[in-house]
C-alpha cells in the first residue's frame, strides 16, 4: 500500500484541525508580524488553511497557484485526484470551503497567478 504515508500525512491534518478550532479562529496573519507567508503561494484568505492541509500531501501549493479553473472543473479535477491519486474525500464541509475558496481566488480570470515567480515558468 504505496499510500499508507499520505493517508497517514493527511489524517494527521484532519486531526489537527478538529482538534484546534479555537487555534484557527484566533489566527494572526502572518503579515502582520512581518513573517514570510504560511500558506506558500496560495492566498491569505478564508479558507486556505483547509485547502493549504487537504491539498499539499502530494504536491506543491504552487501546482494550485498556477492553476485557473471554473468552480465545477475544480470540483472535477478534485475528484479525479480522489478516484485516480488516492487523495482523501474531504468532508462535506471542507469540500464547500475548498471550491469557495478556489472559485474566489483561482478561476479562469487567474487573479492570483504567481507572475512573480519565475520557477514556476521555467517549470
Ligand atoms: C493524494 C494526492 C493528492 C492530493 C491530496 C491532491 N492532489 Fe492534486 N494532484 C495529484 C497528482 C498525482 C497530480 C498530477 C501531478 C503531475 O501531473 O505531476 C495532481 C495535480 C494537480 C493539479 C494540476 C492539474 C493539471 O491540470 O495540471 C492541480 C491544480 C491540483 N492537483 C490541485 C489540487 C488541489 C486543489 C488539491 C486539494 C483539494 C489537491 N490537488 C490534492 C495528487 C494529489
Amino acid at each position: 500500500m504505496n499510500h499508507t504515508p499520505l493517508r497517514v500525512a493527511l489524517s494527521l491534518s484532519a486531526a489537527i484541525l478538529l482538534a484546534s478550532p479555537a487555534l484557527a479562529d484566533t489566527h494572526v496573519p502572518p503579515s502582520a508580524l512581518g513573517e514570510p507567508p504560511e500558506f506558500g503561494l496560495l492566498k491569505n484568505a478564508p479558507g486556505v488553511e483547509t485547502v493549504f492541509y487537504s491539498c499539499t500531501a502530494c504536491h506543491s501549493e504552487r501546482i494550485i497557484a498556477q492553476q485557473g479553473l471554473t468552480r465545477d472543473e475544480w470540483s472535477e479535477l478534485i475528484d479525479w485526484m480522489v478516484e485516480e491519486q488516492g487523495m482523501t474525500m474531504p468532508d462535506e464541509v471542507e469540500m464547500v470551503e475548498i471550491l469557495d475558496y478556489l472559485e474566489a481566488h483561482y478561476n479562469v480570470d487567474r487573479p492570483n497567478f504567481p507572475h512573480h515567480f519565475p520557477v514556476i515558468a521555467g517549470n
